[in-house]
């Protein structure tokens, strides 16, 4: 038999990871609260067409990497390669857009089939926020000074903001049309992908790795020469709110975006780290996208962080010892086990913080006791035959001592939650 192996791309994430994650993902949480978004749940299927409209049919994400399939009964249905088209779709059908303020937040995991790689998987996980109903630029500032207080309170100062804006609709058609002309002009230099792109989607040649590419792009046209003045005004107020934050950033008029939905600002948190995919969260204002799902005109903007990067790039130990159980419970025989199940269950009714492990395996009381010292617990405790229970100290001494049924849950109490 074919030894069983998880999808390629698709990780699980271990026991010895998961408190690291549950930090990172409280961590974002309340600074998303600070700010008063709401969280909002999405299905993680959504009809193709939904994601193929509003993403773009020519980007990568379309064209290469959605993980599309027919239902029973043919429906085309895709695993969401993102949130926002999510969020988009469920704004219009419940008809919270409309002449409201919403600011919300998501987590859960995307799927891109890319080619795996160090930070980058095929299932991965963001947490991401959208608010809409704002067009000023203040919410554009409020989202990176959002994301500024994440990356601060998880001590990170190795990452760093990119921002550019791509004007409106017919700014950026004006851009993709001198674009365009100037790539064809320099045909014979481009690389096949490039080659490919041109006609479709020539704004993604300027995202080019490719290092044969890098002195054509270096001196392409800039979107910057094609902003409308609304969208420049727009640009120059949030540069502004975001100088007298403090939060320091690099305008970089190559950011153009993976996706097509952007309009005026763009942003990018990206790192330098070695070995780390460049951009850990990245968003951006999609002024137009609701009212082409059959919603009203409606502004947005969000962002999202990718967790397995930011993950990579966190140093913190975080909760690592929050599911260490205080107390391994032992049981000898007798007592018979159904008071042996109650006095767990009554202590942990009692202490509701207690972390209480109850050794179900039938095993001799040495292999018990050597349960209890690996599982880290700091009491190992066994009820005897009469009212009495022993206890023993795991940890700094091996001390043991007897309490009666009466005075355990007091002395738990003390022994483990007091603060003196
Ligand atoms: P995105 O740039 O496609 O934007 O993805 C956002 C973040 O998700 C990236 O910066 C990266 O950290 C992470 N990410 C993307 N693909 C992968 C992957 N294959 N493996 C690991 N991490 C990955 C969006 O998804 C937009 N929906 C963001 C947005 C929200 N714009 C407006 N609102």
């Amino acid at each position: 038999m074919a030894r069983l192996q998880a999808v390629r791309g698709m990780a699980d994430i271990l026991m010895a990871d998961t408190p690291r994650w549950r930090y990172l993902e409280e961590t974002i949480q309340a600074v998303f609260s600070q700010y008063g978004y709401q969280e909002i749940r999405l299905p993680i299927v959504e009809k193709t067409a939904l994601f193929t409209n509003a993403i773009g049919d020519q980007t990568d994400i379309v064209a290469k990497e959605m993980y599309s399939f027919d239902d029973r009964r043919g429906a085309g249905l895709t695993l969401r390669p993102e949130g926002t088209a999510g969020c988009v779709r469920a704004g219009i059908e419940h008809g919270f857009f409309h002449n409201q303020i919403q600011r919300l937040w998501y987590q859960g995991a995307m799927f891109r089939y890319e080619r795996p790689q160090q930070g980058r998987q095929r299932q991965f996980h963001q947490m991401g926020v959208e608010a809409f109903g704002l067009a000023g630029p203040a919410i554009d500032a409020e989202l990176i000074l959002l994301s500024a207080r994440i990356f601060k309170k998880l001590n990170l100062d190795n990452v760093r903001l990119e921002l550019n804006s791509l004007g409106l609709a017919s700014a950026r058609l004006a851009y993709r049309q001198i674009l365009q002309d100037y790539f064809k002009d320099h045909q014979t230099q481009l690389d096949s992908d490039s080659l490919l792109r041109l006609a479709q989607n020539p704004l993604r040649i300027l995202d080019s790795k490719e290092p044969s590419m890098q002195a054509l792009i270096q001196v392409a046209p800039l979107i910057t020469d094609c902003l409308e003045p609304e969208s420049a005004d727009h640009f120059a107020q949030l540069t502004a709110i975001l100088d007298d934050n403090g939060i320091a950033y690099t305008i970089n008029p190559r950011l153009v975006r993976g996706l097509d939905y952007y309009t005026k600002t763009v942003f990018e948190w990206v790192t330098d780290a070695a070995g780390a995919q460049n951009a850990v969260c990245a968003g951006g204002r999609y002024d137009n996208l609701i009212e082409q799902h059959g919603g009203k005109n409606t502004p947005a903007i969000g962002f999202a962080i990718g967790l397995e990067r930011l993950l990579a790039l966190s140093t913190h130990a975080g909760l690592l010892d929050r599911a260490v159980p205080h107390v391994y419970m032992i049981r000898s025989d007798p007592p018979p086990i159904a008071r042996y199940m109650k006095l767990a269950e009554t202590l942990r009714q009692a202490l509701p913080q207690l972390r209480l492990i109850a050794d179900c395996s039938g095993a001799s009381l040495k292999s018990q006791f050597k349960k209890a010292d690996k599982s880290g617990a700091t009491l190992a405790i066994m009820p005897l035959d009469d009212d009495q229970i022993e206890i023993k100290f795991l940890r700094d001494n091996q001390d043991q001592i007897q309490k009666n049924h009466t005075e355990i849950i007091q002395f738990l109490a003390q022994e483990l939650f007091s603060e003196e």
